[in-house]
């Protein structure tokens, strides 16, 4: 199981609400507190978010808590809510520190309190166990694999797969390990009636990258064969693109929600939407005036 942070239950909810509700009597008129309808087929997409105990606290002369927190608050103001929100790996600053963890989740928690499930892929800055200490109402699974958080989560038009590519804390490339890769192959095998999406926190190593993946080869020789494998998500280099393998699998690179390591890249978050035969995707940067805010970009599911 990627680490898990459920929605809250809708009792909760109700009693926030109506709290919210009487303040609004006392103050003016009552608004409706219902939530808004949640929409199966949209996905809120983050990564990178980089968040240390101290919310005050910079890197590269940006609060990235407060940059959490805009996009929370995107996320919510969206017409309808997403099915999920998938944030991909290097969740803390630097060292995944316990309380980086416990701001990150009180960062998250609007979601949660609004409806929102959230899945958590670890990257290279991040600290298995001490995410739990942080986070101790987070759900994990014990299961063949050790202590790597893999899991699929179903959806309606597609199952993400979402990996843990976290080898050692703070060094740079990531593993995924033999264990990881059956468990893929077998879970893909299974469920290979429904389109697939696949999310890990490093990029590939190609050209000359020696960062990423040390695995790339071995995981898009499960991936190309499988046709219901229709993209594959990563983040880590903090840049937004979208390139296409050979094979036709849609090569998805998820910009930061901290901040980019090259400054023309832009910092934000993406709404994918999902259709039969396509995902819709776009970028919301926090920057509303970057060249690549709010374009829409279809990416095709190859047969
Ligand atoms: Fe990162």
């Amino acid at each position: 199981m990627p680490l898990h942070l459920p929605a809250l239950p809708r009792r909760r909810f109700l009693h926030q609400a109506i709290a919210g509700a009487t303040a609004c009597f006392a103050g003016g008129p009552l608004r409706a507190a219902a939530r808004p309808r949640v929409d199966p087929d949209f996905w809120a997409l983050l990564s990178d978010t980089h968040i240390a105990a101290d919310p005050a606290q910079l890197a590269r002369g940006i609060n990235m808590a407060d940059r959490l927190g805009r996009v929370v608050t995107e996320i919510l103001a969206e017409g309808s809510r997403p099915a999920g929100a998938l944030v991909d790996g290097d969740l803390s600053l630097n060292t995944g520190e316990s309380g980086d963890y416990a701001t990150l989740a009180r960062l998250l928690s609007p979601l949660r309190e609004a409806g929102v499930p959230l899945w958590l892929a670890l990257g290279n800055h991040d600290h298995r166990e001490r995410f739990w200490a942080g986070v101790p109402e987070s759900r994990r699974t014990a299961g063949d694999l050790a202590d790597r958080q893999a899991a699929m989560i179903p959806g309606g038009r597609a199952n993400w797969f979402v990996l843990d590519s976290l080898d050692r804390t703070n060094v740079t490339p990531g593993v995924l390990g033999p264990a990881q890769l059956r468990w893929l192959e077998g879970a893909l095998d299974a469920h290979a009636g429904k389109s697939a999406l696949v999310m890990v926190h490093h990029n590939p190593n190609s050209s000359g990258n020696k960062n990423g993946l040390t695995e790339t080869e071995a995981l898009m020789a499960i991936l190309r064969p499988r046709r219901h494998v229709k993209a594959h998500f990563f983040g880590h280099s903090h840049r937004w693109s979208i390139e296409r393998d050979a094979s036709g699998i849609h090569l998805v690179n998820l910009p930061a929600t901290a901040y980019p390591f090259d400054q023309k890249q832009p910092a934000g978050w993406v709404a994918a939407r999902l259709a039969d035969t396509h995902l819709d995707l776009e970028l919301r940067a926090l920057d509303s005036t970057h060249t690549e805010h709010g374009k829409k970009h279809r990416l095709t599911w190859r047969t």
